[in-house]
């Protein structure tokens, strides 16, 4: 079965196909790998260009129910298009935005007592689901860990007023892509110990979060800590340098090659004419640029009729040119994301020329990129 979303954009640009069975497939090989710890999907960014919708209706139809987003946008469109289950809001900066999250039975993270003050006297109507945020070793959002006892508290009165309901703890972990380094271990005994605080302060049986996609490859957890947040890894993606053998990419990346033309030795291609043919050539002229996500750097290959063919001079806003063998014509198909006989290049592979993480590859994505799903 082929979900085509309505088209969006006209006009010949990148083609994304997501590939559902694999992605959960691979939700069900990292909730083995996390067990005994339940498994929550992170979505924000499109599900990190995944397109969020399809990607977390599927994750709920496989039993996966808590789902995080960015934005108070983010988190309203799926409930726009009904997708139930927890969903956990990261980042707010009104009450409104409380107000609009709580009206659509969506969870805000608080990491301050300034945010739990605001929440508290956002005016929502039922209580607002709270996720308390520990930092512990991020110095990002969440309390350090002298005020807990402190956000405790206040969230207990919250609760006792019935103007909150706290439904988990979290924190969020540094240095987990990095087996060796012993700030995990650091950063979960500061956890626990929030906890602790918490628990004395009547915060007790509520669920906690803590590993993203690193922390479930390469740690394990106190059972106090009763949930994980992946992203990254249900894409099928691991961190830059690391590898995770049971999961594999969900997204393939096509784009159309839209003319092909002969060039005598010596012409300059592209702006800049960072590239001067060293010979008479053939080059083909591909939609997608780096308007769409195509990084604009040296290196990069796609691949046409199963072979490797270098990008050539520097890539457009909307469109790029790649040398191909005799052959190649209007229409044929080049492959960014993906395999194609000999060729292979992965959102890894392009981070690693890029110089950017796999992340940024993935959520650079997007635009006029159609989304299909297999
Ligand atoms: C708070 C939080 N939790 C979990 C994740 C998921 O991380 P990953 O994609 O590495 O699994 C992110 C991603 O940035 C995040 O910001």
């Amino acid at each position: 079965m082929v979900i085509e979303l309505p088209r969006v954009w006209a006009g010949q640009v990148l083609r994304a196909r997501v590939d559902l069975h694999t992605f959960t497939g691979n939700l069900t090989a990292l909730r083995e790998a996390s067990a005994p710890q339940s498994l929550g999907l992170v979505v924000k960014a499109n599900a990190y260009g995944h397109g969020a919708v399809p990607v977390a209706r599927a994750a709920n139809d496989s039993g996966i129910s808590d789902l995080y987003v960015a934005t108070v946008g983010e988190a309203l469109e799926l409930r726009h298009h009904g997708i139930p289950g927890r969903v956990t809001l990261f980042l707010f900066e009104s009450a409104a935005e409380v107000r609009e999250a709580s009206e659509a039975g969506v969870a805000v993270v608080c990491g301050s007592l300034d945010q739990l003050e605001q929440v508290v006297s956002a005016g929502a109507r039922g209580p607002v689901l709270v996720v308390l945020e520990v930092d512990s070793g991020m110095a990002r959002n969440g309390v350090p860990t002298s005020e807990v006892s402190a956000l405790g508290a206040a969230a207990c009165r919250g609760q006792r007023a019935g103007r909150i309901h706290v439904v988990e703890v979290m924190s969020h972990l540094a240095r987990a892509d990095e087996p060796e380094s012993t700030t995990t271990m650091e950063q979960t005994h500061l956890f626990l110990a929030a906890l602790e605080s918490l628990s004395e302060v009547g915060l007790r049986d509520v669920a906690t979060s803590l590993a993203n996609s690193a922390g479930v490859m390469f740690h394990s957890f106190d059972p106090a800590i009763t949930s994980a947040r992946v992203g990254l890894a249900a894409y099928g993606i691991t961190p830059a340098g690391t590898e995770l053998p049971y999961v594999r990419p969900v997204m393939t990346l096509e784009a159309p090659v839209l003319s092909v033309k002969a060039i005598p030795a010596g012409t300059g291609v592209s702006y800049g004419h960072t590239w001067i043919a060293p010979q008479d050539t053939l080059i083909a002229v591909v939609g997608g640029g780096y308007a769409d996500g195509v990084p604009r750097v040296n290196g990069l290959s796609v691949g046409i009729g199963g072979r490797a063919c270098p990008v050539r001079g520097t890539v457009n806003m909307d469109q790029f040119m790649v040398e191909v063998s005799p052959g190649t014509r209007r229409g044929d198909v080049a492959v960014i994301i993906g395999t194609d006989g000999e060729f292979r290049q992965t959102v890894a592979s392009i981070a690693t020329i890029a110089g950017r993480s796999p992340y940024e590859v993935l959520t650079a994505i997007g635009g006029r990129t159609r989304l299909t799903y297999v």
